[in-house]
């Protein structure tokens, strides 16, 4: 068996700390080399390589990855959905051009395989909006929804044209309490847990009815390992998969805390959020994902909820 080097991009964010933890856990930690823009990460002190590294220059990307014999590429930077609204080009020059710099040096050096992530914003107002299928129509509105989508296309250009080993998750909103979140519209089910421990009220950017599809990181990371895992064959769609694991509204997880911080209280004040969040789906689809490589979630909201405010800071 091939001894794969993987290098994760965007380790500092908050999937890529969790995920190089894991995969340091089955690969070993120095067969993994987090990489990312910020210098450090106090998370990943300690517990394998870094280097700093910006994924769009294109040139030291190449070094690094003929210098450290790297094998697979996890991709995870980018610039998130609220973020983005801010800063549109931006947001589409990273999305798109670290995205084609990595597809390119994968297929010039022959990686064997490569992660990228989409996500539930490459759908759009006119997509079923309960249980979203994994093929329908895709009309996204954000700048962050149209790179997932174009990007979702490139990694089925590469697969298809050069035999890119490319596999993809649509993730819905994910929830943590390691790494903060960067910039999207599904932060809220994060700070809205450490503020209750804080604070015991939160103001919501959401409104209290605004439900979204979402999931708890130790699920996200399992999802990601079992679908870079799975055989190259049982992969069907070379685009992206749709992943699910529950949908709920700020109302229910307010409910959820209150089950154990009863003087919790939570206010809405939405902002310019709550229109991208009305042009996603409240609920997500993912049979394809189950039946092609096996996926399962584990947590619901109220599992979930007793893991974050067991684990964060009080
Ligand atoms: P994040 O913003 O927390 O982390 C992104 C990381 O990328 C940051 O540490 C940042 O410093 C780094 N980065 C930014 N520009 C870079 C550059 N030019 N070169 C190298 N590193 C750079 O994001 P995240 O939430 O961890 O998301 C990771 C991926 O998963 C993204 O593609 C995102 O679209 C996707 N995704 C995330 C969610 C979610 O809820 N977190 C949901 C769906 C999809
Ligand atoms: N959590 C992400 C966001 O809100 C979804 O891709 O941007």
């Amino acid at each position: 068996m091939r001894k794969e080097k993987i290098l994760v991009i965007g380790a500092s964010g908050q999937i890529g700390v969790e995920l190089t933890l894991a995969l340091r856990k089955l690969y070993g930690e120095n067969q993994v080399v987090a990489a990312d823009l910020r210098e450090q990460n106090p998370l990943l002190q300690g517990t394998g390589p870094y280097v700093s590294l910006d994924v769009m220059n294109k040139e030291m990307l190449h070094v690094q990855i003929i210098r450290q014999n790297i094998t697979q590429v996890y991709l995870l930077a980018a610039i998130l959905s609220a973020t983005g609204e801010k800063n549109p080009s931006l947001a589409w020059n990273l999305n798109m051009q670290g995205l084609l710099n990595v597809l390119d040096i994968a297929r010039e050096e022959k990686l064997s395989k490569v992660f990228w992530p989409s996500s539930i914003a490459v759908f759009g107002p006119s997509s079923p909006r309960i249980n979203c299928p994994q093929q329908t129509v895709i009309e996204p509105t954000t700048v962050y929804g149209i790179s997932k989508y174009a990007g979702e296309f490139w990694c089925n250009y590469y697969w298809n044209r050069f035999g890119v080993d490319v596999r993809s998750i649509r993730y819905p909103g994910l929830i943590s309490y390691k790494s903060e979140p960067g910039g999207g519209t599904t932060d809220y089910a994060v700070e809205i847990y450490r503020e209750a421990l804080s604070k015991k009220k939160y103001t919501c950017f959401l409104k209290e009815d605004t439900y979204l599809p979402m999931m708890y990181m130790p699920d996200a990371i399992r999802a990601t390992l079992e679908l870079m895992e799975a055989s190259a064959s049982s992969i069907k769609f070379r685009t992206s998969y749709n992943v699910s694991a529950m949908s709920f509204s700020p109302r229910e997880v307010c409910a959820s805390i209150q089950q154990h911080i009863p003087a919790f209280e939570m206010k809405v004040v939405p902002d310019y959020r709550q229109q991208i969040a009305d042009s996603w789906p409240q609920s997500i689809d993912d049979q394809a994902a189950r039946s092609d490589w096996g996926w399962k979630e584990e947590y619901n909201l109220d599992m979930m909820t007793t893991d974050m405010l067991k684990n964060l800071p009080h």
